[in-house]
């Protein structure tokens, strides 16, 4: 079954928006294979946004996750990482789609709600970042 990995930004936990994004993804019939609220260590930050270690925005980025808790999950369904990617939107809320989570809930590109894995191949890894396998719940074994 394909994965993928979601985080609401700490920005988006103090808006209250876990409840909204939760709905939509439900909504659209995938399924929730892991959830925790968790303020993520400075580690686990790097890890997850290795790729941006030398870009200019990083110290920053780094601050605002870990400015609070993050709601971490894991949600499966056909083609989950494409679908959750068309869902939330561009990375600069500014131009993302309305509709998109991050075109109705956001403006700046420092502050833009929510993360979810860019492929298959990244939602593996930041899945194995952030969770441990008996974290996954494995619905053809408790259907
Ligand atoms: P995300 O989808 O989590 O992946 C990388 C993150 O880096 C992105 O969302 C933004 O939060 C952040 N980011 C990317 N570009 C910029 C930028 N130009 N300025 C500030 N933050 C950025």
């Amino acid at each position: 079954m394909d994965r993928t990995f979601v985080m609401v930004k700490p920005d988006g936990v103090q808006r209250g928006l876990i409840g909204e994004i939760v709905s939509r993804f439900e909504a659209k019939g995938l399924k929730l294979a892991a959830a925790k609220l968790e303020s993520l260590p400075e580690e686990r930050v790097v890890e997850q946004y290795r790729e941006h270690l030398e870009k200019p925005f990083f110290p920053g980025l780094k601050a605002y996750i870990m400015s609070g808790p993050c709601f971490l999950m894991v949600w499966e369904g056909k083609g989950a990482a494409a679908v959750v990617r068309t869902m939330i939107g561009a990375t600069n809320p500014a131009e993302a789609a309305p509709g998109s989570i991050r075109g109705d809930f956001g403006l700046d590109i420092g502050r833009n709600v929510i993360h979810a894995s860019d492929s298959p191949a990244s939602a593996v890894r930041e899945i194995g970042i952030h969770f441990a396998p008996a974290e996954l719940i494995e619905y053809s074994k408790v259907d």
